[in-house]
Protein backbone atom coordinates (compact mmCIF):
# COMPACT_ATOMS: atom_id res chain seq x y z
CA UNK A 1 0.00 0.00 0.00
CA UNK A 2 1.42 3.32 -0.35
CA UNK A 3 1.87 5.82 2.20
CA UNK A 4 0.35 9.61 2.59
CA UNK A 5 0.65 11.53 -0.62
CA UNK A 6 3.22 13.99 0.36
CA UNK A 7 3.68 15.48 -3.21
CA UNK A 8 2.46 18.67 -4.62
CA UNK A 9 0.06 17.46 -7.65
CA UNK A 10 -1.05 20.35 -9.56
CA UNK A 11 -3.94 18.85 -10.83
CA UNK A 12 -5.81 17.46 -8.22
CA UNK A 13 -5.88 21.30 -6.28
CA UNK A 14 -6.94 23.19 -9.67
CA UNK A 15 -10.35 23.93 -7.99
CA UNK A 16 -8.79 24.76 -5.14
CA UNK A 17 -6.37 27.50 -7.14
CA UNK A 18 -5.97 30.55 -7.16
CA UNK A 19 -8.06 31.83 -9.76
CA UNK A 20 -10.90 29.62 -9.06
CA UNK A 21 -10.87 30.91 -5.24
CA UNK A 22 -10.80 34.45 -6.56
CA UNK A 23 -13.94 33.87 -8.75
CA UNK A 24 -15.88 32.16 -5.86
CA UNK A 25 -14.80 35.62 -3.79
CA UNK A 26 -16.06 37.88 -6.38
CA UNK A 27 -19.34 36.17 -7.40
CA UNK A 28 -20.22 36.21 -3.26
CA UNK A 29 -19.08 39.67 -3.23
CA UNK A 30 -21.20 40.95 -6.01
CA UNK A 31 -24.02 38.86 -5.07
CA UNK A 32 -23.37 40.68 -1.44
CA UNK A 33 -23.26 44.24 -3.02
CA UNK A 34 -26.33 43.05 -4.99
CA UNK A 35 -28.29 42.05 -2.11
CA UNK A 36 -31.35 44.67 -1.99
CA UNK A 37 -32.64 44.04 1.19
CA UNK A 38 -32.51 41.71 3.72
CA UNK A 39 -34.28 38.83 2.79
CA UNK A 40 -31.83 38.91 -0.04
CA UNK A 41 -28.93 39.31 1.88
CA UNK A 42 -30.13 36.08 3.92
CA UNK A 43 -30.45 34.02 0.38
CA UNK A 44 -27.12 35.40 -0.31
CA UNK A 45 -25.32 34.10 2.84
CA UNK A 46 -26.78 30.39 2.47
CA UNK A 47 -25.65 30.47 -1.23
CA UNK A 48 -22.35 32.19 -1.16
CA UNK A 49 -21.01 31.56 2.66
CA UNK A 50 -22.81 29.00 3.71
CA UNK A 51 -21.29 25.08 4.71
CA UNK A 52 -22.80 24.30 0.60
CA UNK A 53 -21.52 27.18 -1.13
CA UNK A 54 -18.30 27.12 -3.35
CA UNK A 55 -16.34 28.44 -0.75
CA UNK A 56 -17.69 26.19 1.84
CA UNK A 57 -17.30 23.21 -0.01
CA UNK A 58 -13.79 24.10 -0.97
CA UNK A 59 -12.62 24.54 2.15
CA UNK A 60 -13.56 21.07 3.21
CA UNK A 61 -11.89 19.86 0.29
CA UNK A 62 -8.77 21.55 1.60
CA UNK A 63 -8.35 18.40 4.40
CA UNK A 64 -7.53 16.03 1.81
CA UNK A 65 -5.06 17.61 0.48
CA UNK A 66 -0.86 17.28 1.11
CA UNK A 67 0.78 19.84 3.68
CA UNK A 68 2.34 22.34 1.49
CA UNK A 69 -0.75 22.64 -0.63
CA UNK A 70 -3.20 22.12 2.07
CA UNK A 71 -1.16 25.38 3.76
CA UNK A 72 -1.62 27.34 0.50
CA UNK A 73 -5.22 26.78 -0.49
CA UNK A 74 -5.87 26.82 3.44
CA UNK A 75 -4.65 30.14 3.51
CA UNK A 76 -6.04 31.17 0.08
CA UNK A 77 -9.84 29.80 0.73
CA UNK A 78 -9.43 31.28 4.52
CA UNK A 79 -8.78 34.89 3.06
CA UNK A 80 -11.59 34.90 0.83
CA UNK A 81 -14.14 33.96 3.39
CA UNK A 82 -13.04 36.23 5.59
CA UNK A 83 -13.43 39.02 2.59
CA UNK A 84 -16.89 37.43 2.02
CA UNK A 85 -17.61 37.84 5.86
CA UNK A 86 -16.52 41.19 6.03
CA UNK A 87 -18.80 42.39 3.06
CA UNK A 88 -21.74 40.36 4.04
CA UNK A 89 -21.53 42.37 8.01
CA UNK A 90 -21.38 45.11 6.17
CA UNK A 91 -23.58 45.17 3.87
CA UNK A 92 -25.97 43.59 6.53
CA UNK A 93 -25.49 47.07 8.58
CA UNK A 94 -26.22 48.96 5.87
CA UNK A 95 -29.53 46.99 5.46
CA UNK A 96 -30.56 46.88 8.99
CA UNK A 97 -30.43 50.34 8.75
CA UNK A 98 -32.17 51.25 6.00
CA UNK A 99 -35.19 48.78 6.88
CA UNK A 100 -34.78 51.31 10.12
CA UNK A 101 -35.11 54.35 8.50
CA UNK A 102 -37.86 53.04 6.23
CA UNK A 103 -39.88 51.40 9.04
CA UNK A 104 -39.86 55.26 10.64
CA UNK A 105 -41.52 56.34 8.00
CA UNK A 106 -44.55 54.04 7.12
CA UNK A 107 -45.15 53.45 10.78
CA UNK A 108 -45.13 57.20 11.41
CA UNK A 109 -48.00 58.60 13.57
CA UNK A 110 -48.95 61.89 13.03
CA UNK A 111 -49.56 62.70 17.23
CA UNK A 112 -51.20 66.23 15.60
CA UNK A 113 -53.99 64.62 13.69
CA UNK A 114 -57.52 64.74 15.78
CA UNK A 115 -58.43 61.79 17.70
CA UNK A 116 -61.57 62.43 18.68
CA UNK A 117 -63.43 61.98 15.38
CA UNK A 118 -65.80 59.80 17.25
CA UNK A 119 -67.06 62.13 19.33
CA UNK A 120 -68.10 60.65 23.23
CA UNK A 121 -71.78 61.27 23.37
CA UNK A 122 -73.21 63.21 27.00
CA UNK A 123 -74.95 61.62 29.53
CA UNK A 124 -78.86 64.09 29.65
CA UNK A 125 -78.63 66.20 32.19
CA UNK A 126 -81.84 65.00 33.38
CA UNK A 127 -80.27 61.38 33.99
CA UNK A 128 -77.34 62.50 36.20
CA UNK A 129 -79.54 64.93 37.90
CA UNK A 130 -81.96 62.02 39.05
CA UNK A 131 -79.31 59.65 40.05
CA UNK A 132 -77.53 62.19 42.21
CA UNK A 133 -80.74 62.67 43.50
CA UNK A 134 -81.42 58.99 44.33
CA UNK A 135 -77.53 58.59 45.45
CA UNK A 136 -78.29 61.28 48.14
CA UNK A 137 -81.47 59.23 50.06
CA UNK A 138 -79.68 55.98 48.97
CA UNK A 139 -77.02 57.67 51.34
CA UNK A 140 -79.18 57.76 54.16
CA UNK A 141 -80.67 54.07 53.85
CA UNK A 142 -83.69 54.39 51.39
CA UNK A 143 -84.50 52.71 48.25
CA UNK A 144 -85.05 53.94 44.94
CA UNK A 145 -88.87 52.53 43.54
CA UNK A 146 -90.42 52.97 40.38
CA UNK A 147 -93.71 52.34 38.78
CA UNK A 148 -95.19 52.79 35.30
CA UNK A 149 -95.62 55.72 33.24
CA UNK A 150 -99.50 54.03 31.98
CA UNK A 151 -100.72 54.42 35.37
CA UNK A 152 -104.74 52.50 36.58
CA UNK A 153 -106.40 55.83 37.08
CA UNK A 154 -107.16 54.23 41.06
CA UNK A 155 -103.29 54.69 41.76
CA UNK A 156 -103.18 58.15 40.09
CA UNK A 157 -106.15 59.22 41.83
CA UNK A 158 -108.53 57.45 43.85
CA UNK A 159 -105.63 55.96 46.43
CA UNK A 160 -104.74 59.02 46.49
CA UNK A 161 -107.62 60.44 47.70
CA UNK A 162 -108.61 62.19 44.72
CA UNK A 163 -112.35 60.81 43.89
CA UNK A 164 -113.75 60.70 40.75
CA UNK A 165 -115.58 64.16 41.12
CA UNK A 166 -112.49 65.55 43.31
CA UNK A 167 -111.96 69.23 42.18
CA UNK A 168 -107.98 68.69 42.67
CA UNK A 169 -108.12 66.70 39.83
CA UNK A 170 -108.42 69.31 37.65
CA UNK A 171 -104.69 70.61 38.66
CA UNK A 172 -103.49 67.84 36.66
CA UNK A 173 -104.88 67.48 32.96
CA UNK A 174 -104.66 63.88 32.24
CA UNK A 175 -104.04 62.01 29.49
CA UNK A 176 -106.47 59.23 28.88
CA UNK A 177 -105.70 55.96 27.12
CA UNK A 178 -108.53 54.71 24.91
CA UNK A 179 -110.66 52.64 25.48
CA UNK A 180 -112.02 55.24 28.58
CA UNK A 181 -113.73 52.33 30.28
CA UNK A 182 -110.39 50.62 30.90
CA UNK A 183 -109.65 53.80 33.06
CA UNK A 184 -105.78 54.15 32.38
CA UNK A 185 -103.80 56.95 31.87
CA UNK A 186 -100.69 58.39 31.10
CA UNK A 187 -99.16 58.99 35.34
CA UNK A 188 -100.02 62.99 35.66
CA UNK A 189 -97.25 63.05 38.82
CA UNK A 190 -94.94 60.23 40.60
CA UNK A 191 -97.51 59.69 43.65
CA UNK A 192 -98.85 56.52 42.41
CA UNK A 193 -95.55 55.22 43.48
CA UNK A 194 -95.89 55.87 47.29
CA UNK A 195 -99.67 53.89 46.27
CA UNK A 196 -97.76 50.94 44.92
CA UNK A 197 -95.35 50.85 47.45
CA UNK A 198 -97.19 51.03 50.57
CA UNK A 199 -99.75 48.25 49.08
CA UNK A 200 -96.57 46.22 48.13
CA UNK A 201 -94.23 46.47 51.35
CA UNK A 202 -95.01 46.11 55.30
CA UNK A 203 -93.50 49.55 56.52
CA UNK A 204 -90.47 50.71 57.81
CA UNK A 205 -90.81 52.45 54.26
CA UNK A 206 -87.81 54.98 53.16
CA UNK A 207 -88.45 55.03 49.13
CA UNK A 208 -87.14 57.65 46.64
CA UNK A 209 -88.53 58.13 42.94
CA UNK A 210 -87.43 59.96 40.29
CA UNK A 211 -89.46 59.53 37.08
CA UNK A 212 -91.58 60.80 34.13
CA UNK A 213 -94.63 62.10 34.22
CA UNK A 214 -97.28 63.48 31.79
CA UNK A 215 -99.74 66.25 31.65
CA UNK A 216 -101.74 67.82 28.65
CA UNK A 217 -99.33 71.50 29.28
CA UNK A 218 -98.51 73.73 25.83
CA UNK A 219 -95.13 72.84 24.97
CA UNK A 220 -93.30 75.96 25.52
CA UNK A 221 -90.37 77.32 27.28
CA UNK A 222 -91.79 76.48 30.65
CA UNK A 223 -94.11 73.73 30.07
CA UNK A 224 -93.46 70.43 28.22
CA UNK A 225 -96.39 67.80 28.62
CA UNK A 226 -94.00 65.26 29.41
CA UNK A 227 -91.39 66.02 32.03
CA UNK A 228 -89.51 64.75 35.31
CA UNK A 229 -90.29 64.49 39.14
CA UNK A 230 -89.20 62.53 42.43
CA UNK A 231 -90.96 61.49 44.75
CA UNK A 232 -90.21 60.83 48.45
CA UNK A 233 -92.02 58.40 51.12
CA UNK A 234 -91.55 57.46 54.33
CA UNK A 235 -93.45 55.57 56.55
CA UNK A 236 -92.73 54.49 60.28
CA UNK A 237 -93.75 54.53 63.69
CA UNK A 238 -93.44 57.98 65.40
CA UNK A 239 -93.03 60.01 61.76
CA UNK A 240 -93.29 63.59 62.01
CA UNK A 241 -93.34 67.00 59.73
CA UNK A 242 -89.94 67.65 61.64
CA UNK A 243 -88.49 64.12 59.57
CA UNK A 244 -89.79 65.64 56.70
CA UNK A 245 -88.16 68.91 56.86
CA UNK A 246 -84.86 67.63 58.32
CA UNK A 247 -84.81 65.08 54.91
CA UNK A 248 -85.94 68.43 52.64
CA UNK A 249 -82.99 70.73 54.27
CA UNK A 250 -80.85 67.82 53.79
CA UNK A 251 -81.54 67.14 50.02
CA UNK A 252 -81.73 70.65 49.59
CA UNK A 253 -78.15 71.36 51.06
CA UNK A 254 -77.28 68.08 48.74
CA UNK A 255 -77.75 69.26 45.70
CA UNK A 256 -77.43 73.26 46.17
CA UNK A 257 -74.59 73.33 48.65
CA UNK A 258 -73.60 74.18 52.01
CA UNK A 259 -76.16 76.60 53.78
CA UNK A 260 -79.01 76.23 51.80
CA UNK A 261 -82.26 75.47 54.09
CA UNK A 262 -85.77 75.38 52.72
CA UNK A 263 -89.01 76.94 54.07
CA UNK A 264 -92.44 75.71 54.34
CA UNK A 265 -95.81 77.61 53.15
CA UNK A 266 -99.19 76.45 53.67
CA UNK A 267 -100.62 74.36 50.61
CA UNK A 268 -103.06 71.77 49.79
CA UNK A 269 -102.83 68.22 48.49
CA UNK A 270 -106.12 65.61 48.92
CA UNK A 271 -103.12 63.17 49.60
CA UNK A 272 -101.16 64.83 52.48
CA UNK A 273 -102.46 66.61 55.40
CA UNK A 274 -101.31 69.15 56.73
CA UNK A 275 -99.97 70.08 52.85
CA UNK A 276 -96.93 72.43 51.76
CA UNK A 277 -94.98 74.15 49.45
CA UNK A 278 -91.13 73.72 49.90
CA UNK A 279 -89.48 76.93 49.00
CA UNK A 280 -85.79 76.61 48.64
CA UNK A 281 -83.61 79.75 49.96
CA UNK A 282 -82.07 81.49 47.00
CA UNK A 283 -78.51 79.74 46.43
CA UNK A 284 -77.68 82.76 44.64
CA UNK A 285 -78.64 85.61 46.21
CA UNK A 286 -79.39 83.49 49.66
CA UNK A 287 -82.28 85.14 50.84
CA UNK A 288 -81.44 88.94 50.20
CA UNK A 289 -83.45 89.46 46.50
CA UNK A 290 -80.63 91.29 45.44
CA UNK A 291 -77.84 90.66 42.47
CA UNK A 292 -74.35 90.59 43.09
CA UNK A 293 -73.62 94.42 43.32
CA UNK A 294 -77.05 95.74 45.00
CA UNK A 295 -78.37 97.99 42.22
CA UNK A 296 -81.13 95.06 41.32
CA UNK A 297 -83.24 91.96 42.09
CA UNK A 298 -81.34 88.84 42.26
CA UNK A 299 -82.01 87.19 38.49
CA UNK A 300 -82.23 83.35 39.46
CA UNK A 301 -85.14 84.29 42.15
CA UNK A 302 -86.50 87.51 40.69
CA UNK A 303 -86.44 89.12 43.98
CA UNK A 304 -88.10 86.96 46.10
CA UNK A 305 -84.64 86.09 47.84
CA UNK A 306 -86.60 82.36 47.90
CA UNK A 307 -87.50 79.59 45.04
CA UNK A 308 -90.40 77.28 44.36
CA UNK A 309 -89.29 73.83 44.75
CA UNK A 310 -92.28 71.57 45.29
CA UNK A 311 -95.32 70.07 47.49
CA UNK A 312 -94.74 67.89 50.44
CA UNK A 313 -96.85 66.65 53.97
CA UNK A 314 -98.12 64.43 55.96
CA UNK A 315 -99.57 61.77 54.53
CA UNK A 316 -103.13 61.58 54.55
CA UNK A 317 -104.38 58.84 56.79
CA UNK A 318 -107.10 58.34 54.06
CA UNK A 319 -104.59 57.22 51.94
CA UNK A 320 -102.75 54.89 54.63
CA UNK A 321 -105.85 53.06 55.10
CA UNK A 322 -106.74 53.09 50.81
CA UNK A 323 -103.07 51.52 51.07
CA UNK A 324 -103.61 48.88 53.68
CA UNK A 325 -101.08 50.61 55.87
CA UNK A 326 -102.54 51.30 59.64
CA UNK A 327 -102.72 55.02 60.21
CA UNK A 328 -102.87 54.24 64.09
CA UNK A 329 -99.48 52.97 63.95
CA UNK A 330 -97.98 54.22 61.82
CA UNK A 331 -97.49 57.53 60.17
CA UNK A 332 -95.78 58.82 57.66
CA UNK A 333 -94.30 62.24 54.82
CA UNK A 334 -94.09 62.60 51.39
CA UNK A 335 -92.47 65.13 49.03
CA UNK A 336 -92.60 65.77 45.47
CA UNK A 337 -90.83 67.97 42.62
CA UNK A 338 -89.97 68.88 39.29
CA UNK A 339 -86.10 67.46 38.14
CA UNK A 340 -86.82 69.77 35.15
CA UNK A 341 -87.51 72.59 36.90
CA UNK A 342 -84.48 71.74 39.75
CA UNK A 343 -82.01 71.54 37.18
CA UNK A 344 -83.37 75.10 35.23
CA UNK A 345 -82.79 77.41 37.96
CA UNK A 346 -79.88 75.54 38.78
CA UNK A 347 -78.08 76.10 35.97
CA UNK A 348 -79.85 78.79 34.71
CA UNK A 349 -81.20 77.06 31.77
CA UNK A 350 -83.89 79.07 30.55
CA UNK A 351 -85.93 77.40 28.01
CA UNK A 352 -87.35 73.74 29.15
CA UNK A 353 -86.95 72.40 25.71
CA UNK A 354 -83.50 72.53 25.41
CA UNK A 355 -83.80 69.53 27.77
CA UNK A 356 -85.61 67.71 25.25
CA UNK A 357 -84.34 68.77 21.74
CA UNK A 358 -81.30 65.91 22.03
CA UNK A 359 -78.73 68.65 21.11
CA UNK A 360 -75.11 67.21 22.33
CA UNK A 361 -73.75 70.47 22.88
CA UNK A 362 -76.43 71.84 25.27
CA UNK A 363 -75.92 68.14 27.16
CA UNK A 364 -72.06 68.28 27.44
CA UNK A 365 -72.22 71.62 28.55
CA UNK A 366 -73.25 69.37 32.06
CA UNK A 367 -70.00 67.51 31.74
CA UNK A 368 -70.04 63.48 30.55
CA UNK A 369 -70.02 62.04 34.28
CA UNK A 370 -70.11 58.01 33.25
N1 LIG B 1 -97.74 64.96 43.46
C1 LIG B 1 -97.69 66.37 43.71
C2 LIG B 1 -97.66 67.14 42.39
O1 LIG B 1 -97.44 66.53 41.38
C3 LIG B 1 -96.47 66.74 44.52
C4 LIG B 1 -96.51 66.17 45.91
C5 LIG B 1 -95.95 64.95 46.17
C6 LIG B 1 -97.10 66.87 46.93
C7 LIG B 1 -95.98 64.43 47.44
C8 LIG B 1 -97.15 66.36 48.21
C9 LIG B 1 -96.57 65.16 48.43
O2 LIG B 1 -97.90 68.31 42.34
Amino acid sequence: MSGPNNSYDPVQVTPLGEEQVVAMRDAALAAIAGAVDLEALKVVRSDHAGDRSPLGLANREIGALPPQAKKDAGMRIGQARAAVNQAMAARQEVLEAEAEAQMLVTETVDVTLPWDRTPRGARHPITMMSERIADIFVAMGWEVAEGPLVEAEWLNFDALNLGADHPARTMQDTFWTEPAENHVVLRTHTSPVQARTMLTRTPPIYVVCPGRVFRTDEYDATHSPMFHQVEGLVVDEGITMAHLKGSLDHFAQAVFGEGITTRFRPSYFPFTEPSAEVDLICFVCRGTGQNEVGDGSCRTCRGEGWIEWGGCGVVNPRVLVACGVDPERYTGFAFGMGIDRTLMFRHGVDDLRSFFEGDVRFSRAFGTEI
